[in-house]
C-alpha cells in the first residue's frame, strides 16, 4: 500500500514540485492550501506531469476544527511536509502580527493533530534566513541563529523551537527542518514554476520578468559590497533538486534512519554566485541580453550566504545536481510558457 503524505502549501512553488516527486516516488498526496498565494490550476499541472491528481482540500490551516475534520476523514498520513507560510520579507516587517497569526497558529494546529490522530513525521520549510549576515562561509547547520532582522525571519527561528519542544514533550513525533537557501527555477516540463504574485521581490523572477519585457530593467541592488565583483552573493538552489530532498527526508523518518528525532540540514548548492554571475549565466544559457542598471544596496540585504551541505550529502545521501545554466533555463522556459510566447 502507497503511504499518504500531506503536503501544507502543496499548490505553492516548492510545494508543487515537491508534490512531483512525492507521486513519482510512489507516495499518495493530499494536499492543503487555502490559496492565499497559489492557484488551483496547479493542481493541473502536477497532474499533467505525474497523470496523477493529487487530493485537494483548500482551507485554512488556521482553522483547528476544519483541520480536525480533515484528519478525520484521512486517516492515514504517515507524514506532513509542511510548506505553508507567509513568506515575503518585506510585507512582514509591514504586517507583522499577520505572520506571526499564520504561521504560529497553523503549526502550532499541525503540531496538535499529529498528538491526536498519531501523526508521527514532520518535515518543516526553514529558511537560512536564520543565520543571518554569518560571521564564517560556508554556513555549517551549527553557526549561529543570529537574532532574525524580519518578522518572517523570527517565524523561522521560534517554529524551529516550537517543533523541539513539541518532541521533547511527545517521544512519539519526529521532526526534520530544511534550511533552504535561494530556491530557483522551474519543472523542465514548464508546467508548474514560481507564480510571484505582484512585482517580484527575489532575483530571478524579476530578471526573467524583465527579458520578457514586463519590467524595463533589472535593479541590481548594489555593486559596493566586500565581494569580487561588488554585488551580493547568494547560493540559488534548483526547485527540483530541493523538492527530492524532501522525498528523502521523508522516507528517512518513515523508515526511521533518523539519528535524532530532531534533525536539521541546509540545503543549497555549497557554491555562492553573485548577482553578475547570475545575469552573464542567464544570458549564456538563453542567449537573451539582460538590461540592467545599478541601484543602492536594498535595505537589509547581506553581502554573501552560502551553504555548506556536506551533513545533507552525508547523512541524506543528497545532493544539488543541476547546473547553475541548465536551472536559469528552466526558468526562462516557464516565464515564457506562462506567458505564452513559447
Ligand atoms: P509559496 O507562497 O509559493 O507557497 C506557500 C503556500 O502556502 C501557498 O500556496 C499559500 O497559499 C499556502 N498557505 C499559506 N498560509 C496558509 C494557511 N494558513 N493555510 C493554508 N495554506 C496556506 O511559497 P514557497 O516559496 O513555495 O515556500 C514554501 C515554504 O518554504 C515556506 O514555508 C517558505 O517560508 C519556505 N522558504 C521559501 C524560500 C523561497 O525563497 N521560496 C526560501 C526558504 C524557505
Ligand atoms: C538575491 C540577490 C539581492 C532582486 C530571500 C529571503 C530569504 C529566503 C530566500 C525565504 C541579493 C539581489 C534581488 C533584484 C537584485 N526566503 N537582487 N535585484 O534576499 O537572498 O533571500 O529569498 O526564506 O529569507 O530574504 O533573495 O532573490 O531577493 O536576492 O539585485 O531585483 O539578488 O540584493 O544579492 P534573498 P533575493
Amino acid at each position: 500500500m502507497k503511504s499518504l503524505i500531506l503536503v501544507t502549501g502543496g499548490t505553492g512553488y516548492i510545494g508543487s514540485h515537491t508534490a512531483v516527486e512525492l507521486i513519482e516516488n510512489g507516495f499518495d498526496t493530499v494536499i492543503i492550501d487555502n490559496l492565499c498565494n497559489s492557484k488551483p490550476e496547479v493542481l493541473d499541472g502536477i497532474e499533467s506531469i505525474t497523470g496523477v491528481k493529487p487530493y485537494f482540500e483548500n482551507f485554512d490551516l488556521c482553522d483547528l476544527d476544519r483541520l480536525r475534520q480533515f484528519c478525520k476523514k484521512y486517516k492515514s498520513i504517515k507524514a506532513i511536509i509542511h510548506f505553508a507560510a507567509l513568506k515575503a520579507v518585506g510585507e512582514s516587517v509591514e504586517i507583522p502580527l499577520d505572520y506571526y497569526h499564520n504561521n504560529f497558529e497553523s503549526l502550532i494546529n499541525l503540531l496538535r493533530v499529529m498528538g491526536e490522530f498519531d501523526i508521527p513525521n514532520m518535515v518543516f520549510s526553514s529558511s537560512c534566513t536564520v543565520y543571518g549576515q554569518p560571521d564564517k562561509l560556508p554556513v555549517t547547520e551549527d553557526s549561529p541563529v543570529k537574532k532574525a532582522s524580519s518578522p518572517y525571519g523570527n517565524t523561522k527561528q521560534i517554529s524551529e523551537e516550537i517543533i523541539q519542544d513539541v518532541i521533547a514533550a511527545n517521544p512519539k513525533i519526529k521532526a526534520i527542518s530544511l534550511r533552504y537557501f535561494n530556491p530557483i527555477g522551474a519543472h523542465p516540463s514548464a508546467k508548474i514554476g514560481e507564480l510571484p504574485l505582484g512585482v517580484p521581490l527575489n532575483l530571478v523572477p524579476y530578471l526573467t520578468q524583465t527579458v520578457i519585457g514586463i519590467r524595463p530593467e533589472l535593479r541590481v541592488f548594489g555593486n559596493d559590497y566586500d565581494t569580487p565583483d561588488g554585488t551580493g552573493i547568494r547560493d540559488y538552489i534548483y526547485v527540483v533538486d530541493l523538492a527530492k530532498a524532501h522525498v528523502i527526508a521523508v522516507k528517512r523518518l518513515l523508515e526511521e534512519k533518523n539519528k535524532n528525532p530532531y534533525e536539521v540540514f541546509n540545503l543549497g548548492t555549497g557554491r555562492g554566485y553573485s548577482v553578475f554571475e547570475i545575469i552573464r549565466t542567464f544570458e549564456k544559457a538563453t542567449g537573451e541580453k539582460v538590461k540592467y542598471k545599478i541601484y543602492p544596496r536594498r535595505p537589509g540585504d547581506i553581502a554573501a550566504v552560502y551553504a555548506d551541505t556536506s551533513l545533507a550529502n552525508r547523512e541524506l545521501g543528497w545532493k544539488a545536481e543541476t547546473s547553475l545554466e541548465q536551472t536559469l533555463l528552466t526558468a526562462w522556459n516557464w516565464e515564457k510558457a506562462i506567458r505564452n510566447k513559447k
